[in-house]
C-alpha cells in the first residue's frame, strides 16, 4: 500500500488527461497501487477533516490526483475526480460498482426501492417504473405544476417576506402528491417534510451522527426511526386506498400498480411502499432546493432576470407556460442548467466496487466506497473558465458539445441515472416562468449562503426574499 504523506498535496499537476488505464501494471494484470491521499487519524480516518469543511477537504484532495484514497470509520473511500473515470464508473464499466446506500440509514429507508435495489431485482423494477414516466405521461403533469405555482404566488402579498427553501419545498411536495397519488396534501405536507429534514440530518456531512451506526440508540437514530415509521404508514395507507381502484386514476401509483413483469408478476407490497417513499424524497428535496438556488441566483443578477423578461414576453405573453412553451424558453434552460452545475442537488454520487478493479492506473480493492462529487467536478477549471460566477450563457451548443460527458452530471449517469430527470426538468422550466412572470424576489438573506452536505445539498440558513408583485 503506498500513501504518500500529506504533504505532497497540491504537488501534482491536474492534467485534462485521466491517467492511462492500467497504468503501473505488468502486462494486463491489475495494479498493486491504491490511489494516493490524504493521511487519517487512527479509527476515524479523515473523518475529522471531511466533517470540519467537506468543500476543504474535497479541494485538499484533489491535490492527490484524480483518484484519491481517504478513510471514515469503518469504511474505506476513494473519491474519483476526473469525467472520463466517472464514465467508467457510472456507465462503461457500471457492472464492476454496486450501489452504495450507507448500509443501514439507506436500507432502513427504502431498501426495495429503485434508488437502492441491484442486479436483476433493479432492472426489473426499472423497466416498470419507466413506464410511469414517460415524457407523455410526465407532460400531463405540466398542467398541476403551473397551477400549483400560480396558487403559490396568488398566496404572496406585495412586500411580503417569504422563506423560498419552504415555499418551494411545500410547491415541490404537492406536484409530487398530484403526479404520484392523485391528492392534495393537507396535514401530511409536515409529515413528509418533517421526514426529509430528519434523514438530512441522520446523514449530514457535519454531523457526527452520520458515522454512528443505526442500531445505537442515540436521539437522532431514535427520531428517526420514529419519524421514518410513521411516513410509511402514510404511504402505505394511500397505497391501500387506492388497490383495486387502479384503472380510475392516472398517476404513477396507478401504473406501479397494475405494471407486470415479462413473468406477469406485479410489484410486492414492500417494493411499491419503498418505490413510492423513494419517489417522494427523490423528487421532493431536489427540485425544490433547485428552484431555490435558481431564485437566489436570479434575484442578485439584473441582467439574468432581464433576459428572462424578455423571454417570457416574446414566448408566453403573461400566460402559464404549456409542454410545447418549453422547448422555446431557451435561457431559462440554461439558468437551469447553469443553477444545477453551480448548486447540484445530488451534490455527491456513491458507489461500492463489486470486485478489485482498474481505475486511472491504480488498484481499488473490492468494497471500496467511491464519491463521484458533483459539487467538485462541476466547478473544476479544466472544463470551465470562471467556475464559480454564476453565467448562463456558457451553456451554448458549442461549450456543451467541447464539454466532456460526465464534466456535468447533476443527474447521474449511465443505466441508473436519475429516472425523474425529464420530470424535475420540466417542472423547473414551469415552475420558474410561472412565478417570476408575476412577481420580483429582493434577497433579505446572505446571496452566498453557508452549505449543508446532507443528503442533499442545502443552505444551512433559510433563503429568504421579499417579494415584490408585477
Ligand atoms: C433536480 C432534481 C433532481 C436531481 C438533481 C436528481 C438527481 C439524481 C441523481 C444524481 C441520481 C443518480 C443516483 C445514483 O446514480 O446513485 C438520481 C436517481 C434517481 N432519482 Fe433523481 N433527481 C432529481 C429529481 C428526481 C425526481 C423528480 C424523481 C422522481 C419523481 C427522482 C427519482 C429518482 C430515482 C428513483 C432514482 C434512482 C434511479 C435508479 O437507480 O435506477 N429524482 N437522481
Amino acid at each position: 500500500m503506498s500513501v504518500p504523506s500529506g504533504d505532497a498535496a497540491g504537488e501534482r499537476d491536474r492534467t485534462k488527461e485521466a491517467a492511462e488505464p492500467g497504468a503501473g501494471d505488468d502486462g494486463g494484470e491489475l495494479p498493486t497501487e491504491i490511489p494516493p491521499g490524504p493521511r487519517g487519524l487512527p479509527l476515524v480516518g479523515n473523518a475529522h477533516s471531511l466533517v470540519r469543511d467537506p468543500e476543504a477537504f474535497f479541494e485538499e484532495m484533489s491535490g492527490y490526483g484524480d483518484v484519491v484514497s481517504y478513510s471514515l470509520p469503518r469504511l474505506q473511500f476513494c473519491t474519483v475526480l476526473h469525467p472520463d473515470l466517472i464514465g467508467r464508473v457510472l456507465l462503461t464499466d457500471f457492472e464492476q460498482f454496486g450501489k452504495y446506500g450507507f448500509e443501514d440509514l439507506g436500507g432502513e429507508f427504502a431498501s426495495e426501492g429503485l434508488l437502492l435495489t441491484e442486479g436483476e431485482q433493479w432492472r426489473r423494477q426499472r423497466e416498470a417504473v419507466q413506464g410511469a414516466f414517460t415524457m407523455e405521461q410526465i407532460g400531463s403533469y405540466a398542467g398541476a405544476m403551473t397551477r400549483y405555482a400560480d396558487e403559490l404566488v396568488a398566496d404572496w402579498d406585495d412586500g411580503q417576506a417569504v422563506v423560498l427553501n419552504e415555499a418551494f419545498s411545500e410547491l415541490t411536495l404537492q406536484v409530487l402528491a398530484h403526479s404520484l397519488f392523485d391528492i392534495e396534501l393537507g396535514a401530511e405536507a409536515a409529515l413528509v417534510t418533517e421526514f426529509a429534514e430528519t434523514l438530512n440530518a441522520r446523514g449530514s456531512l457535519d454531523g457526527v451522527s452520520t458515522f454512528l451506526p443505526m442500531w445505537l440508540p442515540t436521539p437522532e437514530n431514535r427520531r428517526y426511526k420514529r419519524v421514518l415509521s410513521e411516513f410509511r404508514e402514510f404511504v402505505e395507507r394511500l397505497i391501500e386506498e387506492r388497490r383495486g381502484r387502479a384503472d380510475e386514476y392516472d398517476d404513477v401509483l396507478s401504473t406501479l400498480l397494475t405494471a407486470e413483469d415479462e413473468a406477469g408478476r406485479t410489484m410486492s407490497d414492500v417494493e411499491l411502499r419503498d418505490q413510492m417513499a423513494t419517489f417522494l424524497f427523490a423528487g421532493h428535496e431536489t427540485t425544490s432546493l433547485a428552484l431555490t438556488y435558481a431564485v437566489l441566483q436570479v434575484a442578485q443578477h439584473g441582467d439574468v432576470r432581464d433576459r428572462l423578461d424578455a423571454e417570457y414576453a416574446d414566448v408566453l405573453g403573461g400566460d402559464r407556460p404549456t409542454v410545447a412553451d418549453v422547448r422555446a424558453l431557451d435561457y431559462t434552460e440554461r439558468v437551469v442548467k447553469e443553477t444545477l452545475r453551480l448548486y447540484p442537488p445530488a451534490f455527491i454520487t456513491f458507489r461500492e466496487a463489486r470486485e478489485d478493479v482498474e481505475l486511472g492506473g491504480y488498484r481499488i480493492p473490492a468494497g471500496t466506497k467511491l464519491t463521484l462529487p458533483q459539487f467538485f467536478v462541476h466547478t473544476d477549471d479544466r472544463w470551465y473558465d470562471d467556475p464559480e460566477a454564476f453565467d448562463p450563457d456558457r451553456w451554448t451548443d458549442g461549450f456543451e458539445e467541447s464539454l466532456p460527458d460526465f464534466a456535468y452530471f447533476p443527474f447521474g449517469g449511465g443505466p441508473r441515472h436519475c429516472i425523474g430527470m425529464r420530470f424535475a426538468m420540466l417542472e423547473l422550466q414551469t415552475v420558474l416562468p410561472t412565478v417570476l412572470q408575476r412577481v420580483e424576489f429582493d434577497l433579505l438573506s446572505d446571496p452566498d449562503p453557508e452549505l449543508d452536505m446532507a443528503i442533499t445539498l442545502h443552505t444551512e440558513e433559510p433563503v429568504r426574499a421579499r417579494v415584490r408583485t408585477r
